[in-house]
């Protein structure tokens, strides 16, 4: 069923979990990350980034993501990712999705401050929930930029949730987009600092090649909603080309069960990290 995403990450801190949000592209990445949620009985968050609207429309993939949330069998938000326009969030708000993201993380702060107020604004007319970024989590969502990280000072969380009253936040603690270079070394006490000064769930992002002590640690300590894109991406990719070295695709409906697969074993192993199975 189609939730909201607050709720989940209500149920997530009381429970000392996080939820995993899945980034998704197309109908078979749907299907895959919502197979493993019914397997489990996990609420999950499906999502998708501004920047990848240019290879999946909004018009055509968001319809597709809340009418898959509505169809499921567990509690599913439909969350737009890495928001940078007003016009693109409030498409998304149109089409159902049950939370969006303003990232304003390039920002001053008082800028980001003013801005996402305004898309707290917006999201209310819909009861949408609203995340935000403060600090600079590296890398970009598409790959196309190297940002730096620029870790998140605990006093700006302060300062920023108090003013916003956001109902998630992505905090920068040395985790970055896309595939690590070398091994990620999160802040804890960064991290530690800010969940004991900051009641908001905070989000983790970049969650490709953390490792599952520290996705676990994390859970544990505040990020309530984690976020997964290349690991599906690179997962789906690899699945099927393992099949096609296998012999093991034939025609188009193999390929089709093959992405499927790809999208469901890495939200499966996902879900089981980050403790969400039975949370439905
Ligand atoms: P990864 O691509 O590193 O998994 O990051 C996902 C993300 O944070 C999307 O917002």
């Amino acid at each position: 069923m189609l939730v909201n995403m607050r709720d989940l990450l209500d149920a997530a801190k009381s429970g000392n979990y996080a939820v995993g949000s899945f980034s998704v592209a197309n109908m078979e990445m749907v299907l895959g990350v919502l197979k493993a949620a019914k397997e489990l009985n996990a609420p999950v968050i499906l999502q998708i980034a501004e920047v990848r609207l240019k290879q999946s429309p909004l018009e055509i993939i968001g319809p597709l993501m809340v009418a898959a949330a509505e169809n499921a069998e567990t509690p599913v938000a439909v969350h737009f990712d890495h928001g940078k326009t007003i016009e693109k969030i409030s498409e998304a708000l149109d089409l159902g999705f049950t939370s969006v993201m303003f990232d304003g993380s390039h920002l001053p702060l008082d800028k980001n401050i003013e801005e996402t107020k305004k898309v707290m604004a917006l999201a209310a007319d819909y009861d949408a929930a609203v995340e935000a970024e403060i600090g600079c989590v590296g890398g970009s969502e598409d790959g196309s930029e190297d940002i730096a990280i620029n870790c998140t000072k605990p006093s700006d969380a302060v300062r920023f949730a108090d003013e916003t009253k956001v109902d998630a936040l992505a905090v920068a603690i040395g985790n970055a987009h896309g595939n690590y270079k070398s091994t990620p070394k999160l802040r804890f006490d960064i991290l530690e600092e800010c969940a004991e000064s900051v009641s908001v769930p905070l989000v983790l992002h970049g969650g490709t090649g953390i490792s599952p002590n520290d996705f676990v640690r994390c859970s544990k300590t505040g990020i309530k909603k984690i976020n997964i894109a290349t690991a599906t991406f690179d997962m789906v990719e690899k699945t099927v080309r393992d099949c096609y070295n296998k012999n093991k695709i034939k025609g188009y409906y193999d390929l089709h069960a093959a992405e499927i697969e790809g999208a469901y074993e890495n939200a499966k192993r996902h879900i089981l990290i980050f403790g969400t199975d039975n949370k439905a």
